[in-house]
């Protein structure tokens, strides 16, 4: 009889270039897998974020924030997906999506790859609203093809969404800095993260007029009628970046703490065997 299993947690890595699935070699992911078979996805859009923020937003708060929390946890972060689903938004010029069936293809076929070579906790760090519905739908159709092709660890396959920007001490500074200025879109905490990571976004920064208010999704048409210079209810212009700093660190501080859970999670199909 053996301890439970878990899929282990190295601990802090020396630097955030140790942790980057890219600039790993192959041997070295496999070494790696002895220790932990967690690994970071981080999940973004490249959609329009009002008539000042950045088309990247999404994509690149989401691969900061898994890069932080990779540091501190020493697990592995992968590319960023940096197309999600963003159909609403291509009533405006930059925006890139995918359909979601084809988010949810990409999305199965990354955790299928992952979970071949031996990844059994899949965290997926998510930038974006729009993702939720199909990053889920996404999962629950992995986990039948994992078991289909009676991949060794199928059993033991688990796979979490975690959405920086709705980690409860995130929500709580928004509001406490922004009230309900913070909006549903473009919103003030997510623009202050960009300005953090990228200097150069800070001269885009304008007083804008009152933004409509949020409503109801539907095609990229209604949304640009309702919505016309692309913010839902938000003053990004509110948006510093020290407050940036401060939102990278109350996500990583709660993903990290949530990954870290996720990885001490016993497998019930080994427990006790
Ligand atoms: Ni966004």
């Amino acid at each position: 009889m053996s301890a439970p299993r878990t899929a282990g947690l190295p601990g802090p890595a020396p630097s955030v270039e140790a942790i980057r699935l890219q600039l790993r070699s192959w041997p070295e992911v496999e070494q790696s897998l002895q220790h932990c078979r967690g690994v970071i996805v981080p999940l973004g859009s490249t959609e329009q974020h009002g008539p000042t923020g950045a088309i990247g937003t999404d994509a690149l708060t989401a691969e900061a924030v898994a890069l932080e929390v990779g540091r501190r946890t020493g697990v592995l972060v992968t590319p960023a997906q940096a197309f999600g689903m963003a159909e609403h938004h291509l009533g405006f010029a930059g925006t890139v999506s995918l359909q979601p069936s084809t988010l949810l293809a990409v999305l199965h076929d990354v955790v299928l790859s992952l979970a071949g070579h031996g990844f059994e906790r899949i965290f997926v760090i998510n930038g974006h609203g729009g993702n939720i519905a199909t990053a889920r739908a996404a999962f629950a159709q992995a986990y039948g093809t994992a078991a289909a092709r009676g991949l060794p660890g199928a059993a033991a396959l688990r796979c979490r969404l975690a959405n920086w920007f709705t980690a409860a001490s995130v929500t709580q500074e928004a509001r406490r800095l922004y009230a309900d200025r913070e909006g549903h879109h473009a919103t003030p905490s997510e623009i202050a993260l960009t300005l953090h990571l990228e200097p150069s976004l800070v001269a885009k920064q304008r007083p804008l007029p009152e933004a409509a208010p949020a409503g109801p999704i539907h095609g990229p048409e209604d949304f640009r009628r309702r919505h016309p210079d692309g913010r839902m209810g938000s003053d990004p212009f509110l948006a510093q970046p020290e407050h940036g700093e401060r939102f990278l660190e109350l996500a990583a501080t709660a993903l990290a703490a949530d990954l870290t859970a996720f990885l001490s999670e016993t497998d019930p199909a080994q427990a006790g065997t």
